[in-house]
Formats: C-alpha cells, sequence, structure tokens
C-alpha cells in the first residue's frame, strides 16, 4: 500500500508482476480527478490506449465521452483505471492470474481516490471487484452498497458498438449515477 499518487506509479513503472508486460507498449496506469467522487473501472487497454497511455481513448471510449457529454458528466472530474494496466494481446478478456497479479495496483488507486461511487463497465471489471457469482446481465443497473461505496454495474463501451439495445441501457444506468451523485451532493 502506498501513501500517495507519486509513490504508487512509481512502483508500477516497469512492472513485470504478469504475462502482459511481454506485449505492452505503455503501462495504463488511470486518468482524471484523483480526488473524484465518482470512479470507473473497464477491463484493459485496447491498441489505442496501449499506445498512448490513457484509458478509454479509443472507440469505445469515444463512445462513452459522447454519454458522458449527453448526460452533462465531465470526464474531468471522474476517474478512469482499469483492471489490468497492460494490453491483453488481441484483445481478450483478462486471464484470472493477471487480473490477480494487477488488483493491487487498483485497490490502492481506491484508496487513494476514495470514491463514494464505482462503476464497473462490463462484466470482467463486475466480477473481479464484486465477485464471480455476479452476472452483469442479471446485476446491470442495480446498486451495490458495500463498505460504504455505492457500486453500479453497467454494460462495457465496447458492447454497446455492436448493440443498439444495451446502448439504451447504458445511457439508463449512467443517468441512475448522475441521479445518486446528486443526492450524495457530488457535482458532475
Ligand atoms: N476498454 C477497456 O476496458 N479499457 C480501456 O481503457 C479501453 C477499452
Ligand atoms: Fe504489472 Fe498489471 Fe501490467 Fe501485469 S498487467 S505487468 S501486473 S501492470
Amino acid at each position: 500500500m502506498y501513501e500517495t499518487f507519486e509513490e504508487l506509479e512509481k512502483a508500477i513503472e516497469g512492472c513485470k508482476k504478469c504475462k502482459l508486460a511481454n506485449g505492452r507498449t505503455n503501462i495504463v496506469f488511470g486518468t482524471g480527478n484523483k480526488e473524484a467522487d465518482v470512479m470507473l473501472i473497464g477491463e484493459g487497454p485496447g491498441a489505442d490506449e496501449d499506445r498512448l497511455g490513457e484509458p478509454f481513448v479509443g472507440k469505445a471510449g469515444k463512445l462513452m465521452n459522447m454519454a458522458f457529454e449527453g448526460l452533462g458528466i465531465s470526464r474531468e472530474k471522474v476517474y478512469i483505471a482499469n483492471i489490468v494496466k497492460c494490453r491483453p494481446p488481441q484483445n481478450r478478456n483478462p486471464e484470472d492470474d493477471e487480473a490477480l497479479a494487477c488488483l493491487d495496483y487498483l485497490r490502492n488507486q481506491v484508496i487513494l481516490v476514495k470514491p463514494k461511487i464505482i462503476v464497473l463497465l462490463g462484466s470482467v471489471a463486475l466480477k473481479n471487484i464484486l465477485g464471480k457469482e455476479y452476472g452483469i446481465t442479471a446485476s446491470r443497473g442495480n446498486w451495490v452498497d458495500r463498505k460504504g461505496i455505492y457500486y453500479m454495474p453497467t454494460w462495457h463501451p465496447a458492447a454497446l458498438l455492436r448493440d443498439e439495445d444495451k446502448k439504451i441501457e447504458f445511457w439508463k444506468d449512467l443517468k441512475e449515477v448522475k441521479k445518486k451523485a446528486s443526492e450524495l451532493g457530488i457535482e458532475l
């Protein structure tokens, strides 16, 4: 456990704790407001993120930004990170050993950011954070209140690219987040 972002970012530099280190260009640590009340957790970097070192800058990220804009959520006010910080080959899902190796960094990020709300983007984020017994289809759109943090599972933005119904549900879920944030006095 590191007490500051500087120490944590230094600790992750050159990380070789799992086999994803072999194929990466950049470690994608996280971005946004380090004191955010709302944090979003994705799966892992894709090609664009790997190249640029920042989460959600590719196609899925652009779609997420559009939803943010439509709902009046500022990307600068939230913090965004992923389950694994290095790109899985061919964008496959992170394997359990990789997620396990990387999760300590994310836990440390959560402790430092101290969000009140965490949005779980897709099945990989949901299962690694709340537990394998959770399924995204049944869980999305429903708040889970655990240890003083409100979790909102929703679709991964990449899933929206293929499915209009999911796009509508994703919007609905983010609207819920906006509503809860407003109830908690959080400005987005
Ligand atoms: N998909 C993710 O899960 N995370 C990113 O950063 C980009 C795409
Ligand atoms: Fe280290 Fe995480 Fe990258 Fe694996 S995915 S090498 S644990 S930073």
